[in-house]
Parts: structure tokens; sequence; C-alpha cells
């Protein structure tokens, strides 16, 4: 396929990404042999490999779909919340948070703890990108699939100004783009 005009460097493939999710499948159904674990979205970006993951899961998995959101100028301010409490009850349950990139490791960090305050038995993390280098808070995702360094990635449900998401692929935004 080819690369988007705005885009300057391809990473990742939608073959390579399809490999990656059906590798991140297999180690999760080993993980939740048994059990039924309820996966979540963070909304929005997460989309398109949550449904990829849940569908190439063995394992039965209700699903709950979350935003989230930051106070003030973006996620720098250091509190988030959920757009309401919790949409579904944690309690008791195993689950497992999904999402497409951990950056400064907030989101994750916040909702993990939010949901065992909230009474979740277990909460696991399983992220498609990791960038260890933007991290403020420490934070490890239990599962990841590539890790990323520098640079603004778009593509498979992450975006810049809301564009993007829809890319098969995942693609280095051109610096243009975002400087302007
Ligand atoms: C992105 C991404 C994660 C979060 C990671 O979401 O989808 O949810 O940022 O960053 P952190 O580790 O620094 O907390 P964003 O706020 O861009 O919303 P979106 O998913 O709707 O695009």
């Amino acid at each position: 396929m080819k690369l988007h005009a705005d885009c300057e460097k391809l990473l990742f493939s939608a073959e390579e990404i399809a490999a990656k999710v059906k590798d991140l499948a297999a180690r999760l159904d080993e993980e939740y042999r048994g059990k039924t674990p309820l996966a979540v979205c963070v909304l929005k970006g997460a989309a398109f490999f949550f449904c990829d993951l849940v569908r190439a899961m063995d394992t039965p998995v209700q699903v709950e779909f979350l935003r989230v959101s930051s106070y003030g100028s973006g996620v720098t301010s250091g509190v988030l919340r959920t757009e309401r409490t919790f949409p579904f009850d944690p309690a008791g349950q195993d689950v497992l948070l999904v999402e497409d990139i951990v950056d400064s490791g907030k989101t994750l960090r916040f909702l993990k703890e939010s949901l065992l305050s909230h009474g979740a038995k277990s909460v696991k993390t399983a992220t498609l990108l990791d960038k260890p280098s933007a991290r403020t808070v420490p934070f490890s995702a239990d599962w990841k699939g590539f890790d990323v360094d520098g640079g603004f990635v778009v593509g498979y449900g992450m975006d810049y100004a809301e564009k993007y998401r829809d890319l098969p692929y995942i693609a280095l935004l051109k610096r243009e783009i975002y400087r302007r």
C-alpha cells in the first residue's frame, strides 16, 4: 500500500501488525485460560487494535469502552479523569486494559489504580506500542507489541488532530505536518 503523502516513514505494515496481534493474543490466551476477562478499550486510539486483538483471542471476553480525558492543557496537567465514573462495575473482574500507545504512562497508571480501587480482582495492561523514552511516571505494560522512540506516530487508530486513524499501517508523520 502506498504511504500517505503526510508520512515520512513506514514503521509497521498491516501484515506486521497482524502478526504481532496474533502473537499477543496467544500470550493473553495463556494468561487467561479458564477465565473470562473484562477487556477494556481506551478510546479512541486503541479501538482498531482492541477489536483485532479480542477477535484473535480464543478466550471468551466481555468488552467495555472507556473515554479518558485530561484536565486543563492536556496530559501535561497530570490529572486525568474518566468522562464519568466507570460505565461498568469492575468489582471482582479480571480487567485487561488495552491501549494503542503508552507515552508518559499517566493514562494506564491512572486507570489501573482507579480500577483496583473500585474493586477489580486483577488489572493487566496490553499496549501495541510503547515509548519508554516519554515516561514521566513509572509504568510498565504487562504485554507490549513494539517499542517506538522519537517522532509522531500515526495510523491504525493513532491520530494527529483526528486525522490518519484509518491508515492500516503505523507510520511516522512528517515533521512539517505537526510543526506548522
Ligand atoms: C493517547 C493514547 C493513550 C494515551 C497515552 O490518547 O491513545 O490513551 O494518549 O499517553 P500517556 O501514556 O501519556 O497517558 P489520546 O489522549 O491522544 O486520545 P485518543 O486515543 O482519543 O487519540
